[in-house]
């Protein structure tokens, strides 16, 4: 069998998992409103089961419904016996594909905001965040508010229980309120619950304690922020002599994780962070304990889990990421198609979706959080359909339509597939990207898709073939620019690039390449070519504080530092170009004042603007004609994907359900 070690059963506490793979617990808006389950949060689960996940560990649920939500809404709710139905609907759904259930309890404390509480959030101390988004003080708790709140833990627990769970993880990591109390920067108290390192353990240890109580011999997984990353606050080696007492209260399995909201760059890493960071962290905690432990954090092939199960890192693996892009990876690792993964890279598209209060979803997989659409069949058969644009979008509709039965032909301008893939995976650090463009390169060689690269359609190529459908995911240009003077000096868009297309003259500090437009392509470009030895001057618009400002927040402070520390790019910021001559550019300051600028090369990363030309020329073809990605909006690969999958599913209703229904 592919990785043996990794599908090996495992007991935690007499619970039989059929094999190590875990599903980390990871909010998703799915609920209902009032917190309650919904049936699209049961068919995402559901999947996920019958992918071969052997433990399913169900998102944060509200544990204290006065003061425990967290600052996102709607979330989950287990606190009275009125979320028991909904639960064993869940649970059961699990149960049935395959996979043991468990549920994270939380209570957020001050790692919530008062629009949602209606009151002001509470904690160990009045100590508020550092986050930029959430900082308001809280209030500390008194003793008879923290007795409710164990007794709140307990309750909670023996609801799940009776709602069927095989198991229960208390959420004790990410700055939630259990370890508000552990944290010697947070729980500032001189009382019983606080003072000392001992009485900081109180509160986890009486919440331990009052849940074993609750739940029997069902196994009690902890959730631990094994390191919290900031100075004065838990450390690894704090962390190690803390575990031990947790399992003494009745902890079976600990879970390795780390940061808090002042540090969610170690809770959801960044696209740089490396595979299996945290797996060294795993070990010492369960030599320190001796007790199995389960690690997430950038687990994203079956041959570094296998590694880690094998060397007795962790005794389980902890997917997040990875089984929102594929909920097949345990049977695919299973049937030993590693290449059939649809790779998570970190780009923390889905992070950005649920903090904007949006369902769960992925750059990649346009269906999580949509899993009780209807699958795509093939109501395309004996039908063509054009795609323009071999980027990420225009390969999704591609492999989508195919996968619906038309004859699908796609054209690329260039000599190869990927497009805006490859000029956002090309700067350091996105490298992971790569894994999904060889991802859709394999997927589109086992299609059936008609791939014509090197060719520039316009709309008598396309309409030669006489399609049924058309998708336009040509992509953008860049938008105009009022220059008073055009001279001879090379000018490219900033992605020709990263795309390699160009070949750009040697530069100096005295004249450097000049890249025009401070966002995510112009800072990238800059770092990009910084590495092979240029030196850049990058000139923003708008104010140095806002550079990259639309980039992923986790990945923009790493690109920020990175940049700040790369001494050959300086940036000039609150500058406008206003012309280009042969040698230099010509900007102008906020003041008002113009001056020359020797430069190499000018790059232009100022903004972009979907190119709509083709379907102009397309308007009266007389043919479904759609519009996505960046062809109708400038956004982001996951918007592209999921325009490609709606437009597929748009499709499907024109052909299959025209009229849905007979009465
Ligand atoms: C959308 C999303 C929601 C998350 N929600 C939770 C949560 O409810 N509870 C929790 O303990 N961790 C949560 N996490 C953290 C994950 O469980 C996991 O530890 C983290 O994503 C790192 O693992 P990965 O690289 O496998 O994704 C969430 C992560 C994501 C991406
Ligand atoms: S959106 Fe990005 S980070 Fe999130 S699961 Fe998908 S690929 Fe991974």
């Amino acid at each position: 069998m592919a990785y043996p070690h990794l599908f090996q059963p495992f007991a935690i506490r007499g619970m039989t998992v059929k094999n190590r793979i875990v599903m980390a617990p990871m909010e998703s808006h799915l609920g209902n409103a009032d917190g309650s389950v919904s049936r699209e949060l049961i068919a995402y689960y559901r999947e996920r089961a019958l992918g071969g996940t052997g433990l399913i560990i169900v998102e944060y649920t509200c544990v204290d419904g006065r003061d425990g939500f967290s600052s996102m809404a709607p979330q989950l709710r287990l606190d009275t016996p009125f979320y028991r139905t909904g639960h064993g609907n869940l649970a059961a759904a699990i149960k049935s594909g395959g996979a043991r259930a468990c549920v994270q309890l939380s209570h957020a404390g001050r790692q919530s905001r008062e629009a949602v509480l209606g009151r002001q959030p509470v904690s160990s101390s009045a100590v508020p965040l550092q986050s930029f988004y959430l900082n308001a003080v809280p209030r500390a708790l008194e003793e008879a508010e923290i007795l409710r709140i164990v007794a709140s833990y307990a309750s909670a627990a023996a609801l799940a229980v009776q709602a069927g769970y095989d198991a229960v993880m208390l959420h004790g990591a990410h700055g939630y309120l259990l370890q508000q109390f552990l944290s010697p920067l947070v729980n500032q108290r001189d009382d019983g619950w606080g003072g000392d390192s001992e009485r900081r353990m109180r509160f986890p240890l009486e919440v331990i304690k009052a849940v074993r109580a609750a739940i029997g011999e069902r196994p009690l997984l902890y959730r631990m922020s094994v390191s919290d990353f900031l100075e004065g606050g838990l450390t690894l080696e704090d962390s190690e002599r803390i575990a031990p007492y947790l399992c003494e209260a009745g902890v079976d399995a600990i879970d390795i994780s780390c940061g808090s909201l002042d540090r969610v760059d170690v809770i959801v890493e960044p696209m740089s962070v490396d595979e299996g960071w945290r797996l060294p962290m795993a070990r010492r905690i369960r030599e320190a304990t001796g007790k199995p432990v389960l690690c997430a954090g950038v687990i994203r092939t079956p041959e570094l889990a296998e590694m880690a199960v094998a060397a007795g890192d962790t005794d389980m693996i902890s997917l997040g990421r990875a089984l929102l892009a594929d909920p097949l990876w345990a049977n695919k690792a299973r049937a030993g198609r590693p290449d059939d993964i649809r790779p998570c890279t970190s780009c923390n598209w889905c992070i950005m979706e649920t903090g904007s209060n949006r369902g769960v979803s992925c750059a990649e997989n346009p269906r999580c959080g949509h899993e009780t659409d209807p699958p795509i069949d093939a109501f395309g058969a004996g039908r063509r359909a054009a795609v323009v644009g071999g980027g990420p979008g225009g390969m999704a509709a591609a492999l989508l339509l195919d996968q619906a039965g038309f004859a699908v032909t796609l054209f690329e301008k260039r000599e190869t597939l990927g497009g805006n893939l490859i000029t956002s995976a090309t700067p350091p650090g996105k490298e992971k990207l790569f894994w999904y463009h060889r991802f859709l390169l394999r997927r589109m060689a086992a299609s059936g898709v008609d791939v014509r690269c090197g060719t520039t359609a316009d709309a008598a190529t396309i309409l030669a073939i006489d399609p049924d459908a058309i998708v336009l995911a040509s992509g953008s240009r860049p938008a105009p620019l009022m220059l008073e003077s055009a001279g001879k000096l090379p000018v490219h868009p900033a992605s020709a690039a990263l795309l390699g297309d160009i070949a750009l003259p040697p530069s100096t500090a005295e004249c450097p390449i000049v890249i025009y437009g401070g966002g995510e392509t112009g800072t990238e470009t800059a770092q990009h070519l910084a590495v092979q030895g240029h030196q850049i001057l990058l000139a923003s618009r708008s104010d140095s504080r806002f550079l990259a400002r639309n980039a992923e927040p986790l990945y923009r402070m790493h690109l920020l530092a990175s940049l700040k520390a790369e001494p050959a790019i300086r940036i000039a910021d609150r500058i406008t170009l206003s012309g280009i001559e042969d040698d230099h550019v010509r900007l102008v300051g906020f003041d008002g004042v113009e001056r020359a600028q020797p430069a190499a090369a000018l790059l232009l990363a100022h903004g972009l603007v979907p190119d709509t030309r083709l379907s102009e020329a397309l308007a009266g073809a007389g043919v479904p004609v759609m519009a996505i990605g960046d062809a109708m909006k400038v956004a982001r690969i996951g918007e592209a994907v999921r325009d490609a999958y709606r437009t597929v599913q748009d499709l499907r209703r024109m052909v299959v359900e025209r009229e849905a229904i007979a009465c």
